[in-house]
């Protein structure tokens, strides 16, 4: 039958891009403070979950390096605790691949015996030389082993072969610390080898943005400035700075949540179509969201920034300390635990449309959101017949915990009376049963294996964020010890009382 470009019948059947086999090249993968929390909790899982359904190379090697003086049985042993026990009749096979060696992270000895191990680990593998280093160690040692890798000559010069590194968030402190990063990285690796991780945009639901945007005709007339009211951008988290003050307290929720996540989730819904889906073009995209970004204005701080921190308060019925009480947090601290930021995009698509992001810790609950809020109708042919006026649509795209998609309408309400009530459109992303699910972590190492970079921070916006964010980070600076600049708020509530002028619309 000819093909008719007219035909509405949706095939039920997903239109996939499938991994090659040839994506996935033999590879050894060393990881960089493998005694820690990250390596334990979503590294080795994430690579034992991909084993497991076939998602790794057969000829692979997992390299542990940490300065724990473990050997490769006691790592095993570690990394078996912590993995999950589905799958459990394949993890000696795994077991078998994964290997340790003791290191201290600024002795050039260890290092070349490290070289050697590597070269006798490929050997032994079969992994052709190709290399991830991935740094899961404190980010403040990430210059240190990024140089120790360069000048202990670990990078492979096999033919063909390949080498990469993966760095977490965050990429400095500021726009200095950031750049200075990037030239130690640079010595040793060009751009399209280093993978800064964000791991929000490996989120199911975070990557269909582009899907929902760019795969549908009805969305994108719509999405913007005529018919947008506004977009909130929503990280709300229940849980407090737990163990992590070491880091959380120099570095604050701007840094932990708007330099990355914020403003990552920002840049996919407001930016224009990509010629095609390739990394460098995506992130060309992104970075023009970045560079429009208006830039902060400190004569207007307090419509635009609201600043918190919690303190002790209830949360699900128990008594939670306030984040001064924190272990490991000074206690003169003045780091924001809670931060509204409204943004403006000043482009041809956003002039004027503000963007309310918000992220807090010790909120009432874990909820992650876009809201986009369309505008109300232009007249109400209703209004002379209702005493209240009626809600404007929204579409909200969720990331957490429901992975859903909702648009809200209004409906009349069956009977007599002309009533009239919201009701949802609403799309699960559990109904997809079928598809096979990937943890963030899974798909990141995925993407690393196979060199996809379109997940993944450019160093052009690493920087441009830093820029944007820096007289934010001054005025956070500058107003310490000034009272009223950084508002304190009851654990268990929606932040501090100056910001729920905004938050009301925000959450529900
Ligand atoms: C991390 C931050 O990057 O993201 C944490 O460092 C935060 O402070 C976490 O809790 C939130 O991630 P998720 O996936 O739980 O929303």
């Amino acid at each position: 039958m000819e093909n008719n470009k007219n035909d509405t019948q949706a095939t039920k059947e997903p239109v996939c891009a499938e991994l090659t086999d040839s994506s996935l090249t033999p590879c050894t993968i060393v990881i960089f403070g493998a005694s820690g929390d990250l390596t334990a909790r979503k590294i080795i899982p994430a690579l034992f979950h991909l084993f497991c359904n076939n998602g790794l190379p057969s000829q692979v090697a997992i390299v542990g390096c940490a300065r724990t003086a473990f050997d490769d049985q006691k790592f095993r042993g570690k990394m078996h605790e912590a993995t999950q026990p589905e799958c459990a009749q394949k993890w000696d096979e795994f077991a078998s691949h994964l290997h340790y060696r003791s290191i201290t992270y600024d002795s050039m000895e260890k290092f070349t015996e490290l070289r050697i191990a590597l070269q006798e680990i490929d050997r032994q593998h079969q992994t052709g030389g190709n290399q991830l280093f991935y740094m899961a160690t404190p980010p403040t040692l990430y210059p240190l082993v990024a140089d120790m890798i360069g000048k202990a000559g670990l990078i492979s010069d096999q033919n063909n072969s390949w080498s990469r590194i993966v760095v977490e968030k965050p990429f400095g402190s500021d726009l200095k610390t950031a750049k200075e990063l990037d030239a130690t990285l640079h010595n040793y690796f060009t751009e399209h080898q280093i993978f800064r991780i964000d791991h929000y945009l490996a989120k199911e639901t975070v990557q269909n943005i582009l899907m929902l945007r760019f795969a549908n005709t009805i969305f994108e007339p719509l999405w913007n400035r005529n018919y947008i009211e506004y977009v909130g951008i929503i990280a709300a988290e229940k849980l407090g700075v737990e163990h992590r003050a070491g880091y959380y307290d120099q570095a604050g929720v701007l840094r932990d949540m708007f330099q990355n996540h914020m403003l990552q989730l920002l840049s996919l819904t407001a930016m224009e179509a990509p010629s095609l889906f390739v990394a460098d073009r995506v992130r060309d995209e992104k970075i023009k969201v970045f560079r429009s970004q208006k830039p902060f204005d400190r004569s207007t701080a307090g419509e635009n920034l609201v600043l918190g921190q919690y303190q002790s308060g209830m949360i699900d019925g128990d008594k939670v300390i306030g984040y001064l009480d924190e272990p490991d947090v000074n206690e003169a601290s003045r780091t924001p635990t809670f931060a509204m930021m409204r943004v403006f995009v000043d482009n041809w698509r956003w002039r004027h449309v503000p963007f309310y992001m918000v992220s807090g810790k010790r909120l009432p609950r874990k909820e992650t959101k876009i809201v986009i809020q369309f505008k109300e109708v232009p007249h109400s042919m209703f209004a002379h017949l209702l005493d209240k006026r009626i809600d404007a649509n929204r579409l909200t795209l969720s990331v957490y915990p429901n992975e859903e998609i909702k648009l809200t309408f209004q409906t009349k309400t069956p009977g007599p009376s002309i009533c009239l009530e919201p009701a949802n459109l609403a799309f699960q992303y559990q109904q997809q049963e079928n598809a096979p699910l990937l943890d963030a972590y899974e798909k990141v190492l995925l993407d690393c294996m196979v060199g996809d970079q379109t997940l993944f921070w450019r160093q052009d916006s690493v920087e441009q964020c830093w820029k944007f964010l820096t007289p934010v980070l001054d005025e956070c600076k500058i107003c310490e010890g000034e009272a009223g600049t950084l508002h304190p708020y009851a654990a268990g509530t929606w932040g501090p009382e100056a910001a729920q002028k905004w938050m009301r619309f925000l959450v529900d």
